[in-house]
């Protein structure tokens, strides 16, 4: 029964996201359902609510649907239909919308299933997938990969990361670099310690080989 829920939201989620270029396509949905699952695994979260929420935690963001309430109803909606129980309805919709609650000043997530997912995640945004992921992004928004001649801005409003330049470079400094330090739970830490060291080797070689020392 589960399983069946499951493979019915794949395709759901699959056929919304088919032509978003965001950086939120389906693999992005493939890779943080895996590493939830990987995560839930250790830590012994509930492996069907991390599954559904890692599946459908895009779908509310601002960037795909017209506003976050109407993402959540429409995430509402997809889960009576396929008759999920009311129980896991509410707590899927509770994970999804503390997820795409942005900013520092969002909630803490209250269960061990949304720990979970929101830090799957954010790993998607480090390590070697998290280097593709920023290229691709500053490449398709016309940014350079670096000028030395744009600063880094420790702090960014979303109104600075939409209408000033900077560079996919500077994106490590704004905050890929600052993500593990917002892990939620033990195991997640771990990867995230692990591809935190991949970032910084990434970084030593591209400024020696900028300057043509290596
Ligand atoms: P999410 O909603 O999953 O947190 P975002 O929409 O903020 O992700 O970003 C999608 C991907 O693009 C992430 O890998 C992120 O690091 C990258 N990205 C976001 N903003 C920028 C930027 N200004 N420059 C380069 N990469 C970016
Ligand atoms: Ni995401």
């Amino acid at each position: 029964m589960k399983q069946k829920i499951i493979q019915q939201t794949e395709k759901f989620v699959k056929d919304k996201l088919r032509n978003e270029s965001s950086g939120h396509d389906w693999y992005h949905i493939y890779r943080v359902k895996n590493l939830s699952l990987n995560i839930a695994e250790k830590e012994g979260a509930d492996h069907f609510v991390c599954v559904m929420a890692a599946l459908l935690h895009d779908i509310a963001d601002e960037k795909i649907a017209g506003t976050e309430e109407e993402g959540l109803q429409e995430v509402k909606n997809w889960l009576e239909s396929i008759s999920v129980e009311e129980p896991y309805i509410t707590h899927i919709l509770s994970i999804i919308s503390t997820m795409s609650f942005k900013g520092g000043n969002g909630k803490e997530m209250e269960s061990v299933e949304g720990k979970v997912v929101q830090d799957a995640d954010r790993l998607d945004a480090i390590g070697a997938i998290g280097i593709g992921r920023t290229f691709a992004y500053s490449g398709a928004k016309g940014q350079l990969m670096y000028d030395p001649e744009i600063p880094v801005r420790e702090t960014m409003t979303k109104e600075q990361y939409r209408n000033e330049r900077s560079t996919a470079i500077n994106h490590f400094y704004e905050k890929l670099l600052k993500l593990k330090h917002g892990m939620n739970t033990p195991y997640a830490k771990k990867l995230a310690d692990d591809r935190h060291a991949f970032l910084e080797n990434f970084l030593e070689q591209f400024f020696e080989e900028w300057e043509g020392r290596r």
